[in-house]
């Protein structure tokens, strides 16, 4: 493969035909391909873009460098869900259990935080002893036995993405439709799916900020995803606000727990439900998105969704029964009267970081016990002195974090719109 000619081709705006994304990310996974030149091929990609067909094709070359899960016949119909991130989105850990109660196999394999959001697999690991480094063949064996399973990725699985991520992070060249796109859906189809619901953030927690955005990165996801064949809903959700209260990692588990039992916050149980009506009706489930919302909860209320959680707990190694306590808590006041009109959520992410709750570089080592938990959401009325929010901190970070909560509520005179969690 002439790797010259094809970064020149990209920076002047050509198009990839599938044999040239292909020999050029085999290359690069079999180090014949040095990081400088695909740094500069994955900058072209960022200016230039890539079209649906181009993209499924690098999706298709990046699926073709590790393994695919096997599904031993008579496996039940495979979902899954991605979400673009938020902050306090512990939808996964509630949905993977429901779907499995609701019949689906859930062969999660899930990320760990990235920028200000959280990440599935630091929470999980609040558990005591819960693995996340599972083989293939045991994600395959426990996603069977309990309905569900969350593990990180391994160098079996879309080995080009682990590769391509880590230069892309470096590199300035992560928010790219197209770089994204194949980084999600290869592992997606390497899962052997049937269905993927996918909860595209929008908002200033999320990855993108404008509906304009998010709506371009969910049309790429599926029309990709159609391509491989893998049955795709896209979904806009609000994340102008942290989801539910608790933002954290040991506090997201308590939080999702509550849910599992047919409580918890509003906001979460809703998405959930949404997103699992949107399974059966991709699936043939349910045959209106009506039922599929009625079939999910009568789930989700008959507890067979937390037997499904504890159960994957079990199998993965993880004790429920030792669970720590959160840090020691201690309140912040509203500095003034009048209504929450807007949150910097990114920055309520970063004050969570600030804490110990996530890194900042690679090797920043989690207190999975130190977190936050909102009291107040956009639109509420507050009175100066007012809890308005609770920090579980240690012994690094308080002053900060605080500071920047403090900055992220922005308190105004009157009462400002606020977004629905469901937008498209
Ligand atoms: N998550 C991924 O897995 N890949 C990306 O490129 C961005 C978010």
């Amino acid at each position: 493969v002439n790797t010259v000619r094809l970064i020149q081709q990209k920076r002047d705006g050509g198009r990839h035909t599938d044999d040239e994304l292909a020999a050029l990310i085999r290359g690069y996974v079999a180090g014949e391909i040095p990081d400088y030149q695909l740094s500069a091929w994955a900058m072209a990609v960022y200016f230039r873009g890539m079209d649906v067909d181009e993209t499924a094709g690098l999706t298709r070359a990046m699926l073709e460098s590790g393994e695919q899960l096997k599904w031993p016949a008579g496996t039940t119909l495979r979902a899954d869900k991605h979400s673009t991130g938020g902050v306090g989105d512990k939808i996964s850990l509630v949905l993977a259990p429901l779907l499995a109660g609701l019949g689906f196999t859930v062969p999660m394999i899930s990320g760990r935080g990235l920028g200000a959001t959280g990440g599935t697999l630091d929470k999980l690991e609040s558990i005591p002893g819960f693995r996340t480094d599972l083989a293939l063949a045991d994600v395959v064996r426990i996603a069977r036995e309990a309905g569900c399973v969350m593990t990180g990725q391994t160098s079996q699985l879309v080995p080009a993405d682990k590769k391509l991520y880590a230069l892309r992070d470096v590199t300035g060249t992560v928010p790219s439709i197209p770089l994204i796109t194949a980084s999600i859906l290869s592992k997606k189809v390497a899962e052997g799916l049937d269905g993927l619901v996918l909860d595209v953030k929008c908002g200033s927690g999320a990855f993108m900020k404008d509906v304009r955005g998010a709506r371009a990165l969910a049309e790429s996801l599926s029309s990709v995803g159609s391509r491989l064949g893998v049955k795709v809903r896209a979904r806009l959700s609000d994340m102008s606000q942290p989801l539910g209260r608790m933002v954290g990692n040991l506090v997201e588990v308590l939080e999702s727990l509550e849910v599992l039992a047919g409580g918890g916050p509003a906001d979460v149980r809703q998405l959930t439900l949404t997103l699992a009506a949107d399974v059966c009706l991709l699936l043939g489930a349910a045959g209106s998105h009506h039922e599929g919302l009625s079939k999910s909860a009568a789930c989700l209320d008959s507890g067979e969704a937390l037997r499904r959680f504890e159960r994957m707990v079990g199998a993965q190694g993880g004790r429920l029964d030792k669970l720590a306590a959160a840090a020691p808590m201690s309140e912040i006041v509203a500095p003034r009267s009048g209504y929450v009109a807007r949150m910097e959520t990114e920055s309520i992410g970063q004050a969570v970081i600030a804490l110990g709750g996530g890194r900042r570089v690679m090797s920043d080592v989690i207190d999975h016990r130190v977190g936050l938990e909102m009291l107040c959401r956009l639109g509420d009325p507050v009175r100066a002195g007012q809890p308005v929010a609770r920090m579980f901190a240690l012994d690094r970070g308080g002053k900060e974090a605080r500071a920047l909560i403090l900055e992220a509520l922005v308190i105004a005179d009157e009462p400002a719109e606020v977004p629905p969690l469901l937008l498209e």
